[in-house]
C-alpha cells in the first residue's frame, strides 16, 4: 500500500500528465484532487497525444480507476466531452473506473461569464485567467451557495439553486458588468440532461479510496498547476483560486494525512509562466525564444504562448518546502540541449542591495527581485535517447547536482521527451 502525490513545483505545466501516466502502472487509483479544466495534462503513448483536462491521467491505462475528488470544481459539459473524446479514440471511460465525488462543485455558466467579464474589466491589470470559471466557482463554494455533483440527484434542489444563483449572478452581469443575462430555466434544463448522464458516475468518494487502501491498493493523486499558483502561497492575486501544494491532497479527496506516503515534486528544467505575474528569471530575449520554440511552449488549455525563463532555484526550493517533496522529477532536459551556457538563480537581489532567500509576499517586492546566476556549460549531445542517468553528458549532470543540492531533495526522475518511454529512473517513486 502507497499513497505517492504528484505536484508542479513551479507556475504549472511541468510535465505533470506525462509523469501520471507512467506511474500508473504501479497504483489502482488515480486522484484529482484540486482545480477543473483550467489544467491541461498532456500525455505521449507511441507518438500519440492525449490532452486531458479533468479526467485523470491515468484513463489511458484500462484496468486503473480514476477519482476526481471533492476539492475538484467540474465542468460538466467539459467532462462529457472528454469522455466522448477519448471514447472516440478507443478508451472507453464508463462509471466503473471513472468515480467523481458526489460533493465535488460544479462550474455553472455564469461561473466562467463571470470570470471573463472581471478579466475583462480588469483590462492591462488582468490576471490572465484560463476564462473557465475556477474562480467564481470556488467562490461560490466558500460563500456555500455552490452546486455539488450531489444535487444533480437531486431535481427540486438543483433548479432552487440554480435560481437564487442566477438572480444574483444576472445582478453582477447586467448592472455592474453589462454583459448578457443568463436564463435560470435553460441552465436547469441544461443540467438535467448533464444529470442523466452522470449519476452513475456520483459516488463517495472518500470511501471509496479508503477501499482501495484497506485492500492493500496504491493511489497516485494528480496535482493540477503549481506551488506558485497556491492561493495560499503564490505570487498573489496572479493564482490560481485552489490549493496546488501536496497539503490539499487530504482535504480534496477525503483521505487522512497519515495515509500519505510521499510527495514527487515535477521540474520543468526551465521556467514557464502562463498568464500575468511576477517572474523574476522571465527571459524576453533568443535563450526565451529557444525555451518557447524547442519546448513548444504553448498552454495545453488556452494555447496561450506560455512566457519562459531560467531555472529559479529559488521557487523550486520553496516548493519543496511548502509540499514537504520527497523526490524530484525534472522535466524537459532535452529542451535545453544546445544552449552554450545555463544560468540557474540561487537568491534574488533587491535594489537597496540586500538579498533574499525566498520569495516575499509583496509584489511590489518581487517585481523588483533581481536574480541571482549561477553559470553552467551546456551541453550539444543529443540526450533524449539516454535512459540511464550516466547517458546524460557531464555538464548535463553537474547542471541537474547542482538543483538537487540546491533545493534539497534527491533526484527521482528525469524525463528527456514527451513519451512516456523517455524517461530516466534513478530512484524508486513507490519505496518511500
Ligand atoms: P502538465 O500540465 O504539468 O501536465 O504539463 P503540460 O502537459 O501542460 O505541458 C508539458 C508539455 O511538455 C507537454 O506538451 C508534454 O508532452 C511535454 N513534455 C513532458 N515532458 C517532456 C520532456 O521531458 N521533454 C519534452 N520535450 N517535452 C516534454
Ligand atoms: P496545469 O495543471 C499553467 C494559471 C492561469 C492564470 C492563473 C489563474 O496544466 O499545470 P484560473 O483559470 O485558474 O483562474 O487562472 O492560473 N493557470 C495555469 N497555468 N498550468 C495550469 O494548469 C494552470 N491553471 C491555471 O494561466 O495565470
Ligand atoms: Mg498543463
Amino acid at each position: 500500500m502507497a499513497c505517492v502525490i504528484v505536484v508542479g513545483s513551479q507556475w504549472g505545466d511541468e510535465g505533470k500528465g506525462k509523469v501520471v501516466d507512467l506511474l500508473t502502472e504501479r497504483v489502482d487509483g488515480i486522484v484529482r484532487f484540486q482545480g477543473g479544466n483550467n489544467a491541461g495534462h498532456t500525455l505521449v503513448v507511441g507518438g500519440e497525444k492525449f490532452i486531458l483536462h479533468l479526467i485523470p491521467s491515468g484513463v489511458l491505462h484500462q484496468n486503473k480507476t480514476c477519482f476526481v475528488g471533492n476539492g475538484v470544481v467540474v465542468d460538466p459539459a467539459v467532462l462529457l466531452g472528454e469522455i466522448d473524446r477519448l471514447a472516440a479514440r478507443g478508451v472507453k471511460v464508463g462509471p466503473e473506473r471513472l468515480r467523481i465525488s458526489e460533493r465535488a462543485h460544479l462550474i455553472m455558466p455564469y461561473h466562467a461569464a463571470l470570470d471573463l467579464a472581471r478579466e475583462k474589466a480588469k483590462g492591462g491589470g488582468a490576471i490572465g485567467t484560463t476564462g473557465r470559471g475556477i474562480g467564481p466557482c470556488y467562490e461560490d463554494k466558500a460563500a456555500r451557495v455552490g452546486v455539488r455533483a450531489v444535487d444533480l440527484t437531486e431535481p427540486e434542489l438543483l433548479r432552487s439553486k440554480i435560481e437564487a444563483n442566477v438572480a444574483e449572478k444576472n445582478f453582477w452581469l447586467a448592472n455592474y458588468f453589462h454583459e448578457e443575462p443568463l436564463s435560470a430555466q435553460a441552465i436547469y434544463e441544461q443540467y438535467l440532461g448533464y444529470a442523466k448522464r452522470l449519476a452513475p458516475y456520483i459516488s463517495d468518494v472518500s470511501l471509496e479510496l479508503e477501499r482501495v487502501l484497506a485492500g492493500g491498493g496504491s493511489l497516485l493523486f494528480e496535482g493540477a498547476q503549481g506551488t506558485h499558483l497556491d492561493i495560499d502561497h503564490g505570487t498573489y492575486p496572479y493564482v490560481t483560486s485552489s490549493n496546488p501544494v501536496a497539503g490539499s491532497a487530504c482535504c480534496g479527496a477525503g483521505v487522512g494525512v497519515t495515509r500519505l506516503n510521499s510527495v514527487l515534486g515535477l521540474v520543468k528544467a526551465y521556467t514557464t509562466r502562463v498568464g500575468g505575474g511576477p517572474f523574476p528569471t522571465e527571459l524576453l530575449d533568443e535563450n526565451g525564444r529557444w525555451m518557447q520554440e524547442k519546448g513548444a511552449e504553448f498552454g495545453s488549455t488556452t494555447g496561450r504562448p506560455r512566457r519562459c525563463g531560467w531555472l529559479d532555484g529559488v521557487v523550486v526550493r520553496q516548493a519543496v518546502r511548502l509540499s514537504g517533496i520527497t523526490g524530484l522529477c525534472i522535466t524537459k532536459l532535452d529542451v535545453l540541449t544546445g544552449l552554450d551556457k545555463l544560468y540557474f538563480c540561487v537568491g534574488y537581489r533587491l535594489p537597496d542591495g540586500g538579498t533574499l532567500e525566498a520569495l516575499p509576499a509583496s509584489l511590489n517586492k518581487l517585481g523588483q527581485c533581481q536574480p541571482i546566476y549561477e553559470e553552467f556549460e551546456g551541453w550539444r549531445e543529443d540526450i533524449t535517447g539516454a535512459r540511464r542517468y550516466d547517458d546524460l553528458p557531464a555538464s548535463c549532470r553537474a547542471y541537474l547536482e547542482r538543483l538537487a543540492q540546491f533545493v534539497g531533495a534527491p533526484l527521482t526522475l528525469v524525463s528527456v521527451g514527451p513519451d512516456r518511454e523517455a524517461t530516466i529512473v534513478l530512484q524508486d517513486v513507490f519505496a518511500a
